[in-house]
C-alpha cells in the first residue's frame, strides 16, 4: 500500500521536517512532504539544531525546504497530518467545500502519552521531539 502524507507545522522548520524525515525512512514507498501554516521561513532548509538532532540518529533532513501549505494540498494527499491543534484549526480553515481529506494530530497515533508535538523551537527538547515523532510515525505507518 502506498499513501501520500503531508506532515504540517508551523514553520515547516522543526517538528513537520521531523515527520517528513522520519516517515519516509520508515516506509520508503509512501509519498511524504511537509508544510508549514505560516510564510516565515519559506525556502529554508531545517533548523540546523533540529538538522542535527536528526542526524545523530541517522535521519538526514538537509535536501528538504520549507514552503506554505495551500488549498491545493487538500487534493494532493491522502492525509493531512497536524503537530498541534494550532496548526489543524489553519489548515480546516482552508478546507474547500466538500472536501473530505482527513486532517489528524499525529499525537493520535501514538501512546496516548501526549496529545500535540511540542515546539522545539521554543522547549528546545530536539531529541524529545524526535522520540515523540517516532512513536506516532510508526503508529501511523501501522494503523493509519
Ligand atoms: P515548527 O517550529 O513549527 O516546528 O517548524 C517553529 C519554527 C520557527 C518558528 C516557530 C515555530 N518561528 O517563530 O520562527
Amino acid at each position: 500500500m502506498s499513501k501520500r502524507i503531508l506532515f504540517v507545522c508551523l514553520g515547516n522548520i522543526c517538528r513537520s521536517p521531523s515527520a517528513h524525515a522520519v516517515t519516509r525512512a520508515l516506509a520508503p514507498d509512501w509519498q511524504i512532504d511537509s508544510a508549514g501554516t505560516s510564510d516565515w521561513h519559506v525556502g529554508e532548509p531545517p533548523y540546523a539544531p533540529m538538522q542535527q538532532a536528526a542526524r545523530a540518529r541517522g535521519l538526514e533532513m538537509a535536501d528538504l525546504r520549507a514552503r506554505q501549505f495551500t488549498v491545493q494540498d487538500f487534493d494532493a494527499f491522502d492525509m493531512i497530518v497536524a503537530m498541534d491543534d494550532s496548526n489543524l484549526a489553519r489548515i480546516e480553515a482552508l478546507r474547500p467545500a466538500g472536501n473530505t481529506t482527513p486532517v489528524r494530530l499525529l499525537t493520535e497515533f501514538g501512546d496516548g502519552a501526549a496529545d500535540h508535538v511540542p515546539d522545539p523551537y521554543y522547549t528546545r527538547d530536539f531529541d524529545g521531539c524526535l522520540d515523540l515523532i517516532e512513536t506516532c510515525a510508526r503508529g501511523l505507518i501501522t494503523h493509519g
